[in-house]
């Protein structure tokens, strides 16, 4: 951890060509969306001040939302819980956000932010459930440092998880996956189920089928999988 050097993304404000999703993360969508710069007064306060639930409620994440199809249905599947998306691209961002409105669950906030940083927006304790789907699997350029399920993110998400909390991740990447196998092994989380072929298994009947991982069904791609458990 001491090598680490935070990423920082251009700040919305900062802009030079602004559009209607830019503009819709602080404007129309303000209440259910954040900047990367308002989203910092929510650490800590996720329950309290920004859902409004009780502190025993549970409130899941999900890393790199993309087209918001497992934010959606989880936010409609789930109405007792709530769920924080990142997201750094505004298009899709806002388009998650604004469908899942559309369709009536209040639920969900997503957040332009940079995973790696979740520990400025999450506090100790904070999080129930994670979700990494489809993460990019940085194996061409080779460079294992930006994959999510680094070391360093083990540990942040078992700091902000709560005890009893599972953290599922699924990629087309079996390279990334191998390697990130490796690093959870090394990790304090337990290792509940995992496989190099989702869909031949049991779990297809829970799993939500996302926007990326619908294109690597159709290319005959075996989706690698693995829930962890933090006792
Ligand atoms: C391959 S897509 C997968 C999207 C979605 N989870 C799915 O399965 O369809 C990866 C997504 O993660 C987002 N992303 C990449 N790096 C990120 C980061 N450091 N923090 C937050 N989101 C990130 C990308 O913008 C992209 O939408």
């Amino acid at each position: 951890m001491e090598n680490f050097r935070r990423p920082r993304i251009v700040k919305t404000k900062d802009l030079k060509i602004p559009n209607y999703y830019t503009q819709a993360i602080d404007g129309e969508f303000g209440e259910y969306a954040f900047n990367e710069e308002r989203v910092l007064e929510n650490k800590s306060f996720w329950r309290s001040k920004i859902f409004k639930v009780n502190e025993s409620a549970p409130m899941d994440l999900e890393i790199g939302t993309g087209n918001g199809v497992h934010f959606q249905h989880h936010c409609l599947a789930y109405p007792e819980r709530s769920l924080v998306g990142l997201e750094l691209k505004y298009k899709p961002l806002i388009q998650t956000i604004r469908g899942c409105l559309r369709k009536g669950a209040k639920n969900g906030r997503i957040v332009r932010f940079h995973a790696f940083n979740i520990d400025e927006i999450f506090g100790t304790d904070e999080v129930n459930d994670i979700y990494v789907h489809f993460p990019d699997p940085w194996t061409t350029p080779r460079k294992p440092r930006n994959r999510v399920m680094n070391p360093r993110m083990l540990e942040l998400f078992w700091q902000m998880q709560r005890p009893g909390s599972k953290l599922d991740f699924k990629t087309d990447s079996r390279e990334m996956f191998l390697w990130a196998m490796q690093q959870i092994e090394a990790s304090k989380y337990k290792i509940e189920f995992h496989t190099l072929n989702l869909h031949k298994t049991e779990m297809t009947a829970e799993n939500i089928i996302t926007g990326f991982e619908k294109i690597f069904i159709s290319q005959g791609i075996e989706i690698n999988f693995v829930r962890l458990r933090k006792s």
